[in-house]
């Protein structure tokens, strides 16, 4: 039997059967919850449950703490309904006009960028173009029903190609397959646009952009959009990568802010090489930003890379005053299994 869920504040309404997660049916019925992992892991999906009883399903601890059960939080990427439901939790009113659509496209190029990250430029059929918002992703249909989440590089404007930076994970099914057998002209199936991390052009706060490895991929693509627009907020980027050789996108982004004055770069290695003869700043990525900044009240951050990055730079950057809801983290988590 479904049941019926309603959003607050704004009232929304929609149907949600039982086996269904709460998140899957508000996006079904075109109201666009925040979300990333849709995996129980990264929290961005996180509300409260105001009224009605949830099954939490396979929420994991660290994103959905004990205290935050009790209170009535629940994340709606795993929560199933078990009554009617009046939920809390905030919309995206900007990707609510975007539609997913789900296409072919081909491997225009290839390049490597670094030994361990590959470049792919993906082509759409002739006359087709993919609307998104800067630094959301699109997923890779596998053909065994599988799929692998990579953010775009490129930014809205630039839509001829689609860019996307692949990590290689050694032993992972679809990265060994891009750094062994993918060739150029190969035929993909990808779904998107997806995702709420983009930028918030109704703000006027200063940005703090955090990147770890990969990470860089959305940023760029938020960066670049921004200077297309002409957005002139302050625009602190904090990059990180163990070496050297890691930075990828090193020059590119010292390019950024040697010819913007709103932009400013840290780059940050957390274990150069000898060979890097690195006098930069050293330690972790999101560390960098806290050393730098006592209060985050007034800023809003955008941060991209590994889970434990990403959790930790929410954890501390909101005990120096910033907002939760100025904090928005595209986690680069596994597909679940
Ligand atoms: C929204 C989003 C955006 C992303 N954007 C990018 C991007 O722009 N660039 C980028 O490089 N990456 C990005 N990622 C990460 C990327 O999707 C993964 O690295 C990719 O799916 C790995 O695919 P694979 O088939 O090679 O690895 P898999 O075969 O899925 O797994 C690789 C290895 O990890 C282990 N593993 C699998 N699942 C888990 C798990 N749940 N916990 C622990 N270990 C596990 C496996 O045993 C295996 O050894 C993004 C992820 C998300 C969710
Ligand atoms: S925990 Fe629900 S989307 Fe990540």
């Amino acid at each position: 039997m479904p049941y019926q869920v309603t959003l607050q504040p704004s009232g929304h309404t929609f149907s949600v059967a039982a086996d269904t997660a709460i998140l899957d049916a508000a996006l079904d019925a075109g109201f666009n919850l925040p979300y990333g992992c849709k995996d129980g892991a990264c929290g961005t999906c996180k509300g409260k449950v105001l009224s009605g009883q949830v099954d939490l399903g396979a929420a994991q601890d660290e994103p959905l703490s004990a205290a935050e059960r009790a209170a009535g939080m629940a994340l709606f990427c795993c929560a199933r309904p078990k009554s009617d439901l009046i939920i809390e939790v905030r919309e995206i009113s900007a990707v609510r006009d975007i539609p997913v659509r789900t296409m072919p496209c081909r491997v225009h190029k290839l390049q490597k960028l670094a030994d361990d990250v590959m470049a792919i430029s993906l082509k759409l059929p002739a006359n087709e173009r993919l609307q998104f918002l800067a630094g959301q992703y699109i997923e890779f249909l596998l053909k065994d029903g599988k799929r692998r989440a990579f953010s775009l590089a490129s930014p809205p404007h630039a839509d001829e190609f689609l860019e996307i930076h692949v990590r290689h994970v050694p032993g992972g099914n679809f990265t060994d397959h891009v750094f062994t057998r993918m060739k150029e002209r190969d035929i993909m199936r990808i779904e998107g646009p997806l995702g709420s991390f983009f930028l918030r052009e109704d703000s006027d706060k200063p940005i703090i952009l955090l990147a770890g490895g990969t990470g860089i991929a959305p940023i760029k693509g938020l960066v670049e959009h921004a200077l297309h627009i002409g957005i002139k907020r302050p625009i602190q980027l904090y990059y990180g990568a163990k070496d050297l050789a890691g930075l990828y996108l090193n020059e590119r982004a010292k390019q950024w802010a040697a010819t913007h004055p709103h932009i400013t770069y840290v780059p940050v290695l957390s274990e150069p090489a000898v060979a890097d003869a690195w006098a930069g700043r050293s330690g972790l990525v999101h560390e960098a930003v806290l050393a730098d900044h006592a209060e985050l009240s007034a800023w809003q951050v955008y941060a991209c890379g590994a889970p434990a990055m990403c959790e930790a730079a929410k954890r501390d950057f909101t005990a120096r005053g910033l907002p939760s809801d100025e904090f928005f983290a595209d986690v680069f988590s596994f597909a679940p299994r």
